[in-house]
This record gives structure tokens, sequence and C-alpha cells, in this order.
């Protein structure tokens, strides 16, 4: 008689242990048998009486037991049906739906632009140059044969770190010929894109930041001729095969001689009249025969070697070649303005 009360208490404890529940109702069907008022643990203790004496202490502890498995099996069984039954609630997924609109990234227009700069020089074995936007005026001024007293050293024009006379933020990419010349010997053929900064009034059409590629070729026998084929395929690679250029006299304290290259835009439009101030021709970099005493200041034997080299703003031409007519347009960043050159590479 004991042995069958206990064996009805192994069986419940089996049923209760492989017990499953799909869905809600059938969680709240388990715990109404086995937890709820009426439940079917309930009615074995009545036969406690029927149970010897020696062994009733063990049944005692054997229905306890039950009632532990009971609620330990309803627990999970909760937890897994509340888990499956979040997801099959909130994620309702229609595989065969098409795919919304990916949100592919733009470049920014002085990327493309200095991109596009940096391929066509590449193409004729210019190398990449990059270097420190935070210089001293060595590199910046002193090796550029920018003496003490000129008006580019002049406060109004650079910042100087705080409290600082000789750290500052370098006002043009010419430091990196500097850079590149005092560590490496001729023959040099680089060039160097980077932000530059001036302290200047920020309009419509000028920043305090901007970005600038250099470029610096130093070997034997370097020429003027040289220096004036290579900005024209610059030039026909840049603004298409018919491009004409002319080259103005100008001045750089360290090129000599130094010139100012124009690009001929033409004056089809009231717009070309505009942006060429009425002469067709617009003023892209300037550029030069680098100055002996420079490459002296860098250890370089002037007697020996002779170089060009040039130095072109980016955010003009960008401005030109997308019709950007606010140079703020460029350092805001309005998401408005930047997803405009999502299609172009
Ligand atoms: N550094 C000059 C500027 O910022 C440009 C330049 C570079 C001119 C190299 C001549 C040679 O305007």
């Amino acid at each position: 008689m004991a042995d069958e009360i206990f064996g009805k208490v192994a069986a419940m404890k089996s049923q209760i242990l492989s017990a499953e529940a799909a869905d809600a109702d059938q969680l709240e069907a388990f715990r109404i048998q086995y937890l709820g008022t009426k439940n079917s643990i309930k009615p074995l203790f009545a036969e406690m009486k029927n149970i010897a004496n020696e062994r009733k202490k063990e049944f005692g502890q054997e229905l306890n037991e039950l009632k532990k498995v009971a609620q330990q099996r309803y627990d999970e069984l909760k937890a897994a049906t509340q888990q499956s039954g979040d997801a099959s609630e909130t994620v309702d997924i229609d595989l065969t739906a098409p795919p919304g609109e990916l949100q592919v990234g733009a470049r920014h227009p002085v990327s493309i632009v200095m991109n596009r700069i940096i391929n066509i020089f590449t193409k004729i074995g210019f190398s990449v140059e990059e270097d420190r936007e935070i210089e001293d005026d060595w590199h910046n001024f002193t090796a550029m044969n920018t003496p003490e007293d000129h008006p580019a050293r002049d406060m109004q024009d650079t910042f100087y770190l705080k409290d600082s006379t000789t750290r500052l933020l370098r006002t043009h990419t010419s430091s990196v010929q500097a850079r590149v010349m005092t560590t490496r010997q001729p023959p040099i053929r680089i060039i160097a894109p980077g932000r530059v900064y001036r302290n200047e009034t920020i309009s419509s059409r000028s920043h305090c930041q901007f970005h600038q590629v250099e470029g610096l070729y130093v070997a034997e026998d370097v020429s003027f001729a040289d220096m004036k084929q290579t900005l024209l395929y610059f030039a026909r690679e840049m603004y298409g095969p018919e491009t004409k250029i002319r080259l103005r006299p100008s001045y750089f304290p360290f090129t000599e001689p130094s010139a100012e290259m124009d690009v001929y835009w033409g004056l089809k439009t009231e717009d070309d009249y505009r942006i060429t101030k009425g002469t067709g021709w617009l003023e892209i970099m300037g550029c030069g025969m680098v100055d002996p005493q420079v490459l002296t200041n860098c250890d370089i034997d002037p007697e020996k070697y002779s170089g060009f080299a040039f130095g072109m703003g980016i955010e003009r031409q960008a401005m030109l070649l997308y019709n950007i007519t606010d140079i703020r347009n460029i350092f805001e960043n309005d998401v408005r303005f930047n997803r405009q050159f999502r299609s172009v590479i």
C-alpha cells in the first residue's frame, strides 16, 4: 500500500518535470493543476494516514519536494513562454518585403577635390606627404625665407599658440617643404595636402581655416619650363583638355622667380563675369622656382640642385566646380549641404 502511494508521488514528479507550456494558456493550466487552490498535490497529503509511522517523515519530505519541483518548473516555463511571447509580439518580419532606402554616406566636397588633385599628381610620380598642423615658426617662416619683419608673420595673420611666440598653426602647407627638405636629399617630388589657418575675418569668401595642396620638385636641372609643363598638365586634367593657362609674375619670399597661375574660365555667362572679375581668367595657384636660400636653409646644395614649388587652395576650386557661393557652407557640416555630394565619388 505504502509503496503504491510513494509510486504515485514519483510519477507525478516526473510528469511535472517533463511538462511543457507552448503558450500562456497552457502555462495557466499547469499552474492550476499543480499550484492552484485545488491542485493535485494536495490530496496526496491525505494519504499520510495510510503511511506507517516510521515512513511518515520520509513521505512528508517527498511531498514538500514535489511542491518545490512544481514551483520551479512553473517558473522555468513562465520564463520560456515570456521570451518567445515577446519575440512573436514585437518582431513581425516580412521576409518578402523590398529593402528600405540605404543611407549612403557622402564625401565632403573638399575631400573630393583634394583627391582629384592628388590623383592627377600621383599619376606623374609625385608622392603624398602629410605633416603637422601645429608648426614652429622656423618651418613655417624662417626656413621659407620669410624674414622676421615680414607682414605675414604679423599676429594679425597668424594664430600663435597661447603664451607662445614660436608655436603656431601653420599658415600654409609650404611648411611641409621645409619638413621634407631637411630630412631628405633630392630627388624630391612630393605633394602635401592639408589644412591651414589664418586669422582672417570670416565671410562668404574667406575663412580662418582652409585647405591647400603644396607641390615640390627638387632635382638636378629642374627648369621653369618643367614647372610650366607640369602645371599645364594639371590644369588640363582638372579643367578639361582644352584648358588654357597663363603665368603672371608675382612675389613669394620662398620662390624666385614667382608666378601666379590663372586658368581661362571664359566669359559666357554673367556668373563668369562675376567670378573672373570681368577678365575671363581665374587665379588657381601660386608657384615659382625654389629660392636658393630656401635650399641652403634646408641643407640642400643650390649649386647642384634646383626645383619648383606650387601651392593652391582647395575651397575656391571646390566652390567653382560645385557652384558653392558661400565658403562657410563648407565648414558648417549641415547635413542638407553635405548630402548633396552623395552621388559624387
Ligand atoms: N604658400 C603660398 C600661399 O600660401 C603658395 C605657394 C606655394 C607659392 C609654393 C609658391 C610656391 O599662398
